[in-house]
């Protein structure tokens, strides 16, 4: 663990020009304690909204001490000479810090909590030799998501089974690191926009008919609807090229796609996270392309062509909607756009 030497001298004071960032006072407790609401006992999971003034003492108390042995440094923001909230830098050893911040009642929506949230990280990196300050924050505390995010932390994902409010299933984990550019750079804003947008998953898949309009299907070893060939196309990968690998890889099929017929989007279900198919048109070829398949025999028991009605009987009602809408597409010229085939 990389801690400052124990003489690297009292807590300083920090400041933007609009808030201060100090160490704590005992004149500090008595308002800080009142500043407490519902809001602060909600996401920390404490039974009393507001503590009495020996339990903030408490508190306060264990933040000083923090500071002596470098285990935790505690600051009061103070705006216009007021304490308007606190937060906090936990050393975790490895020089990982771990972040919290909180604003009292009455002083929020006014950027108090980003400003405070941007300066100790700097002051974690720059003074304490941080290399990886992070952030667990309630998957549902949306403003403190966002007050992550404007501080510069990126998004990594979540930790389940973890949370302090009661009831919560996780926590999302935000960092940011020493070396992450500085937030005004736009490489590393478009970064952290990138950390947090939502992703989509997306499956191509390919429409191979034979001259009597019958439709290529696989008859598959993970589940006993039959379904069209492709599967998911990895990240950074172009969807048209995906389908022709995944043809490739399944059934030993050289076949390049042509244009996309269908966008179906498929609801969230199963267990399974939405997700958007493209089906795009893979031509019409001999019944004896089937004589070049070889099956990859992971995924793929078989491959054949069917009708309609094969097609209804074999695979679930919406892939059937999917590949009529497929169809129809070829015929009536030009890509589609359903939603769980309809
Ligand atoms: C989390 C918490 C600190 C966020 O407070 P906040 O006031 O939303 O955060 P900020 O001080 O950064 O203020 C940002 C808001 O002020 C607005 N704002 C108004 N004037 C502003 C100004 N001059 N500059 C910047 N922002 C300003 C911003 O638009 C933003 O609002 P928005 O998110 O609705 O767009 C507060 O909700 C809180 O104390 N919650 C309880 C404790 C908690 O959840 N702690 C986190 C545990 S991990």
């Amino acid at each position: 663990m990389t801690r400052p030497p124990a003489d690297h001298g009292p807590q300083p004071e920090l400041t933007d020009g609009v808030i201060v960032l100090r160490p704590w006072r005992e004149e500090d407790i008595e308002p800080a304690r009142l500043g407490h609401d519902e809001e602060i006992a909600y996401w920390f999971g404490f039974d009393a909204v507001v503590p009495s003034y020996e339990q903030h003492k408490k508190a306060v108390e264990s933040w000083q001490a923090g500071y002596r042995d470098r285990s935790l440094v505690g600051f009061v923001i103070e705006h216009d000479g007021r304490p308007v909230g606190s937060v906090d830098v936990r050393d975790k050893g490895e020089q990982v810090g771990e972040l919290s911040w909180t604003l009292y009642a009455g002083h929020r929506g006014h950027g108090y909590a980003t400003r405070a949230v941007r300066m100790l990280v700097d002051y974690a990196i720059d003074e304490l030799g941080m290399t990886r300050v992070e952030a667990r924050v309630d998957p549902e505390n949306h403003r403190s998501l966002r007050v992550a995010t404007r501080a510069g932390l990126r998004r990594e994902g979540i930790v389940r089974g973890r949370g302090d409010r009661k009831g919560a299933t996780g926590h999302v984990l935000l960092a940011r690191l020493a070396d992450d550019p500085p937030i005004t750079d736009p490489t590393s804003f478009r970064a952290l926009l990138n950390s947090f947008l939502p992703r989509k998953r997306a499956i191509s898949q390919m429409l191979i008919r034979d001259p009597e309009d019958r439709v290529l299907l696989c008859r598959l070893t993970y589940k006993k609807d039959w379904d069209l060939p492709g599967g998911v196309v990895e990240v950074h990968e172009s969807p048209q090229l995906a389908v022709s690998r995944e043809i490739e890889e399944e059934l030993a099929l050289d076949i390049k796609a042509g244009s996309l017929l269908l966008t179906d989007w498929l609801p969230t279900w199963g267990g399974w996270d939405d997700a958007i198919c493209l089906v795009f048109d893979g031509g019409v070829h001999e019944p004896s392309l089937l004589d070049q398949v070889v099956a990859q025999p992971r995924e793929i028991v078989s491959a054949h062509f069917c009708t309609l009605d094969e097609v209804r009987e074999h695979c679930a009602d919406f892939t059937a909607r999917r590949i009529e809408s497929a169809l129809a597409a070829v015929t009536g010229g030009g890509p589609t756009y359903t939603e769980s085939g309809r």
